[in-house]
C-alpha cells in the first residue's frame, strides 16, 4: 500500500509563524512494493477557501515544490493536501497545516512599540517587563509575537510561553532580527499577566577573545504583542508600550561567558514604567531556524571530592547547556557552580582552557525548596565544582543539554566500539556547537560562528541532522555581514570586525564557507533556492579572491590561517605554533580552485551560461598557473606535506599521470610518521578520502584505527566524549596541553565522519538530494561490519554490510522515488535498484578481523618470533647479522618499508605465518 509521510513546508512540520511568500512543499512516499516512483501529484492549499490547486501534475517531483497560489494573509492557518499517484497504479493522500506569521515587521505598527527598562547602565540586573490585562469573552485563538534586543524569556500567567531558549537567536542584529510566534493556550477569563525578562546575550553582552561588550548596542529592549482572537471574531491586542511596568527580579547578573547570578533574598525591585525605545520594524524577520531546546537531561554520573578538596560532579559527557539545581537552602545561603570540561593530570578541576570565561552560576537561596537554572548563559562542561553546600545538606544536580533542535537525520555504527564512541563524539560535537549558530566551541571566551570550522564540518554534519533551515539562516547572516572589500567575515555574525580583526580581509578556507556551504545544501537537499539566494554572496567571495591575485593569476598575498593546527609545524619557518608546514598560499590556491569549481557548477544549476563559462575558463587559467607554480616538470609537488598532497589529490589539481606517484609519496610520508597524520583543519577532512580514492584505502583504515597520538582513536583512548580542537589537547601523560587555545569541543576533526559514511559504508550521492546514489562499501582490516541509516529528502536510506565467518552480507533500503547503484564488495557488477529492501549474502575468503601481527608490529617482535626467524634466515640471512639492526629494532615494519618498499611482500608473508601460528 502506498502511504505519504513527513509532509513539510520549508523543511518544517506544521509550522507556526511562517513568513515565506512562496514556500515550498515536500513529502515522502512509502510502500510495501519495490521500485516505487511517483508519476503524478496534486497539491491544494486552502483556508476554507481554495488558495491553490495544482490539478493533477504528471511529475516525479516530491520535494520543494514552490507555492504558486494566491497571496497569503498574515496570521492565518492553512491546510494543504497532497495526492500522489505511483507507477503501480496506487494513490495516497495526506494533509498538513501551517500558519503564517506577520509577513512583515510593519504589522507591529500601531499595535506595539519598542520599550526599554530605564535601569542604570551599571546595573547588571535583568529587567522584567510586566503587563496585566483582562479577558472577558471566550477565546478562539491567542498568539504572542515577540522579539528583543538582547535575549528574552516570555511567560503567560507565570508559565513559560514555550520550551525554547535563547530567543530571538543570534543574527546580524542591525540588519536582521528574528521574531518568534507562540501559541498561547493558557489564558483565563478575568485577569491575566504577561511577563518578559531580558538578558544581554549576544546583543550587549561581552563577546570575543578578549571580551568586549555592546557589539550591537548598550541597551536591551523589548517588542511584543499578544493578539487574542475571541470566539465572536473580534480581536484584542496587548502590545508593549509605556504602560508596561519594569522591575528587577532575582537575576542580578548574566553574561554568556561568565554565567549568571540569581539572588532570591532581594524582593522584586520596582524600577518604574517602561520607556519608549527608538527602533524600527524594518529588520524583523520570522524565526528561520529551529529554536534552541533542552534536548536531553543527564544525571550526575559521579560525585566526589578532588585531591585538592573541591566538591565535584561528573556528568560523564562533555556537553553544552546548564545545570538545574534542586535544593532547600537556608535564607541567604550562597551556592556556586563552576563549570569545566576536564580534570587536570592530578584529578583536580581544570579551568585553564576557558580563557576569559568565568562559567560560574551563583544562587543566593531564599530558604524554601527551589529548582533553579540559568536563563541567559550556557556552558561547555562535563564537570561541575560546587561551593557553599553545608555538611549533610541534600542537593540534586541535573545537566540540561541545550542545542538548536534540528531534525535528526542519521546514525552509524560498526563492529569497533572505539569507532562507535568516536562517532558519538562527532555527533555530540555537532549538537554542542549548533547553538543557534554553528560555533567553534561552547566553553571558552569565544563561542563564535567561525567560518572555517563550518567549511570543514558541514559535509559531515548533514548526515546527522537536517541542517537546511539552520544553515540557511546563518548564510543569510553571512551575506548580511559580507563586505565586498574584504570578501567574507572570519566569524558570522561578525562581532570581530569592530575589534581585533577590524576590516581584515577574508582568508582561504574560512571565506570559502560562502561557496562550500550553499553547495553542500544544494547537493544534500536538492535545494536550488539556497543557491540563487546566496549567489551574490558566493560571487562576492570569488571576486574578492580574484582581485587579490597577482599577475600570475594566483592568490599569494595577505593573511592566511594556512593548515590551521597542522602538526608539521617544525618546517613552516613561522613563529606561529598554530600553523602547519604547508605553504599558506598553496592552501589558498587549492581553496580558490575549489571555489571556482563550485561557482561554475552553481552558475550551471542556475542556468547562468555566461557566468558558468566565465568561471570554467578562469578555473582553467588558475589551474594552469597553479601547476606552473607548485608542480614540478616531473609531476612532484613543491610542498610534500600530507596536507599539500591530500589537497592536490582530493581536489583534482594534478594531471592524471602524476596521481599515482603523489599518492605513493603521501603513503611514504605517513609511513615516515609511523602511520600517523600531521594534518590540520584543512588537510584532515580530505586525508582519508584522498587515500581511499587513490588506491590507499587500507592505509586510510590504519590512520583511522591509530590509537597513538595523533589520531582519532587517541582521543577516544584518553576518554574523550567530544572532538578536541587539537590532536594533542590532552597530552599522553594526562596533562592538559597548556597552549592558550585548547578546547575539548571543536568539531573540525569530526569531519572523518564523512569518510565513515561515504567510503566505509560507501553511500555517495549521484544526484542532488540523493535522488540517485551509489552504495559501494569498502572493507578495511579491523572492521567486520558497519551500518548507516540516513534520512534523505526522499526517505530513509539504510545500508549495512558484514563480512564475518566466511560470509559477506549486504543490506540496503532504497526509498521511493530514488534509485541506487549498488556495487557489492568483491563482485564486479553494479546493480541498479529502485525503491525497496534488498539483502545479499555470499561466501568469501576475506577475513577482516584484526590480525595480532600487522605492519605496525615492531621489528623486535618479528625477530623474536619463532616462526619468523627461519623465514628471514632463508630469504634475508644478511639482515640478521647486520649490526645496524639494533638501531631500527624498535621501529614498526611500516616505517622500515618507507625506505625499502620491495621488502613488503616478504614481511607480509612473515606476518601471515606469525598470525597463523597462533603464537
Ligand atoms: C577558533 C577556531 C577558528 C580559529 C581561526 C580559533 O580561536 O576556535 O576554531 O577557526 O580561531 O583561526
Amino acid at each position: 500500500m502506498l502511504k505519504l509521510y513527513d509532509l513539510t513546508i520549508e523543511y518544517k512540520t506544521n509550522p507556526l509563524g511562517l513568513d515565506e511568500v512562496q514556500p515550498r512543499f515536500s513529502w515522502k512516499l512509502q510502500s510495501d512494493r519495490n521500485g516505487v516512483r511517483q508519476i503524478a501529484y496534486r497539491l491544494t492549499v486552502s483556508n476554507g477557501e481554495v488558495m491553490w490547486d495544482t490539478g493533477r501534475v504528471e511529475s516525479e517531483q516530491s520535494i520543494l515544490i514552490e507555492y504558486m497560489g494566491a497571496l497569503f494573509e498574515a496570521r492565518t492557518a492553512y491546510t494543504w493536501t497532497v495526492t500522489v499517484w505511483d507507477n503501480h497504479g496506487e494513490s495516497a493522500e495526506a494533509n498538513a497545516s501551517f500558519e503564517t506569521g506577520l509577513l512583515s515587521g510593519a504589522a507591529f505598527e500601531g499595535k506595539a512599540r519598542w520599550i526599554t527598562h530605564g535601569l542604570n547602565k551599571e546595573d547588571t540586573a535583568s529587567p522584567i517587563f510586566t503587563k496585566s490585562f483582562t479577558v472577558s469573552k471566550p477565546v478562539a485563538k491567542a498568539r504572542l509575537y515577540a522579539t528583543a534586543l538582547g535575549l528574552y524569556e516570555a511567560e503567560v500567567n507565570g508559565q513559560k510561553a514555550d520550551d525554547t531558549f535563547f530567543t530571538p537567536g543570534w543574527t546580524s542584529y542591525h540588519k536582521r532580527l528574528q521574531y518568534q510566534t507562540y501559541a498561547v493556550e493558557n489564558l483565563r477569563q478575568g485577569e491575566n499577566e504577561l511577563r518578559v525578562t531580558l538578558g544581554k546575550g549576544w546583543y550587549s553582552g561581552a563577546l570575543g577573545f578578549t571580551p568586549i561588550p555592546n557589539h550591537y548596542g548598550d541597551t536591551t529592549a523589548l517588542l511584543a504583542m499578544l493578539i487574542v482572537t475571541y470566539a465572536d471574531g473580534s480581536e484584542e491586542v496587548v502590545g508593549t508600550d509605556e504602560s508596561w511596568t519594569v522591575s528587577a527580579g532575582a537575576i542580578r547578573f548574566s553574561e554568556i561567558y561568565d554565567g549568571e547570578t540569581q539572588d532570591f533574598t532581594l524582593p522584586g525591585q520596582p524600577v518604574g514604567k517602561a520607556q519608549a525605545f527608538d527602533r524600527g520594524f524594518e529588520t524583523l524577520v520570522a524565526q528561520e531556524n529551529e529554536p534552541v531546546r533542552c534536548l536531553m537531561t543527564l544525571p550526575v554520573a559521579k560525585e566526589f571530592t578532588a585531591p585538592n578538596g573541591e566538591h565535584l560532579f561528573d556528568f560523564a559527557q562533555n556537553l553544552t547547556g546548564w545545570v538545574e539545581v534542586k535544593i532547600t537552602g537556608n535564607p541567604g545561603q550562597k551556592i556556586v557552580l563552576r563549570h569545566a570540561e576536564s580534570l587536570d593530570e592530578n584529578g583536580n578541576f581544570y579551568t585553564g582552557n576557558l580563557s576569559f570565561a568565568k562559567a560560574t552560576d551563583t544562587y543566593i537561596l531564599n530558604g524554601e525548596e527551589q529548582t533553579l537554572r540559568p536563563h541567559f548563559t550556557f556552558h561547555g562542561f562535563r564537570y561541575v565544582c560546587l561551593e557553599g553546600l553545608e555538611e549533610g545538606q541534600a542537593i540534586e544536580l541535573t545537566a540540561c543539554h541545550l542545542s538548536s533542535d534540528l531534525k535528526p537525520a542519521g546514525s552509524f555504527s560498526c563492529s569497533d566500539p572505539r569507532i562507535n564512541r568516536l562517532q558519538q563524539n562527532i555527533v555530540w560535537g555537532q549538537r554542542d556547537n549548533y547553538l543557534d549558530v554553528p560555533t567553534d566551541c561552547p566553553q571558552r571566551s569565544e563561542r563564535l560562528g567561525w567560518t572555517g570550522d563550518a567549511t570543514a564540518f558541514t559535509p559531515t554534519a548533514v548526515f546527522h541532522q537536517n541542517v537546511a533551515p539552520f544553515m540557511r539562516k546563518w548564510l543569510r547572516d553571512l551575506a548580511a555581514d559580507q563586505d565586498p572589500a574584504t570578501g567574507a567575515p572570519q566569524v558570522v555574525p561578525d562581532v570581530l570586525s569592530d575589534g581585533a580583526t577590524g576590516g581584515q580581509n577574508g582568508a582561504a578556507y574560512w571565506g570559502d564557507v560562502a561557496t562550500v556551504v550553499p553547495w553542500t545544501l544544494y547537493e544534500t537537499y536538492g535545494d536550488k533556492r539556497v543557491l540563487s539566494e546566496q549567489y551574490e554572496s558566493m560571487k562576492i567571495w570569488a571576486e574578492f579572491i580574484r582581485r587579490q591575485c597577482g599577475e600570475n593569476g594566483l592568490w599569494q598575498s595577505g593573511f592566511q590561517y594556512g593548515d590551521w593546527l597542522g602538526l608539521d609545524t617544525e618546517a613552516n619557518g613561522l613563529a606561529d605554533e598554530r600553523k602547519g608546514a604547508t605553504d599558506d598560499y598553496y592552501v589558498a590556491n587549492c581553496c580558490y580552485l575549489w571555489t571556482l569549481q563550485i561557482m561554475a557548477d552553481t552558475a550551471k544549476v542556475l542556468g547562468n551560461d555566461e557566468d558558468e563559462a566565465f568561471y570554467r575558463e578562469l578555473r582553467e587559467q588558475v589551474l594552469a598557473a597553479f601547476r606552473e607554480e607548485y608542480v614540478t616538470k616531473t609531476g612532484r609537488l613543491v610542498s610534500e606535506t600530507q596536507t599539500a598532497m591530500t589537497l592536490a589529490l582530493h581536489f583534482g589539481l594534478v594531471e592524471e599521470k602524476d596521481r599515482a606517484a603523489i599518492a605513493a609519496r603521501l603513503e611514504q610520508n605517513i609511513a615516515a610518521h609511523k602511520t600517523h597524520l600531521t594534518t590540520g583543519f584543512i588537510g584532515t577532512p580530505y586525508l582519508c578520502l584522498a587515500l581511499s580514492d587513490n588506491g590507499k584505502h587500507e592505509l586510510a583504515g590504519k590512520l583511522l584505527l591509530q590509537e597513538e597520538n595523533p589520531g582519532w582513536l587517541y582521543e577516544v583512548k584518553m576518554g574523550a566524549t567530544t572532538i578536541w580542537e587539537r590532536w594533542n589537547s590532552i597530552m599522553p601523560d594526562g596533562s592538559f596541553n597548556p597552549a592558550n587555545m585548547n578546547s575539548l569541543n571543536h568539531y573540525a576533526y569530526g569531519s572523518i565522519g564523512y569518510w565513515l559514511y561515504t567510503r566505509l559504508c560507501g553511500l555517495q550521492r549521484l544526484e542532488p538530494g540523493f535522488k540517485k546514489f551509489t552504495v559501494a562499501p569498502r572493507f578495511m582490516k579491523g572492521i567486520t561490519h558497519a551500518a548507516l541509516s540516513y534520512e534523505s529528502v526522499y526517505g530513509t536510506i539504510k545500508t549495512a554490510w558484514r563480512c564475518e565467518n566466511g560470509v559477506i552480507t549486504v543490506d540496503l533500503t532504497v526509498p521511493a522515488n530514488a534509485t541506487a547503484l549498488l556495487t557489492l564488495p568483491e563482485k564486479d557488477e553494479t546493480l541498479t535498484l529502485g525503491s525497496g529492501v534488498y539483502h545479499y549474502e555470499y561466501p568469501t575468503e576475506t577475513r577482516l578481523e584484526q590480525d595480532r601481527y600487522t605492519l605496525e608490529t615492531l621489528l623486535r617482535v618479528v625477530l623474536e618470533h619463532p616462526v619468523a626467524k627461519p623465514i628471514l634466515e632463508q630469504y634475508m640471512p644478511q639482515m640478521l647479522d647486520n649490526p645496524m639492526i639494533e638501531y631500527v629494532k624498535n621501529e614498526p615494519i611500516s616505517s622500515l618499508l618507507a625506505y625499502a618498499a620491495e621488502a613488503k611482500p616478504l614481511y607480509e608473508m612473515i606476518l601471515k605465518a606469525m598470525n597463523e601460528s597462533g603464537i
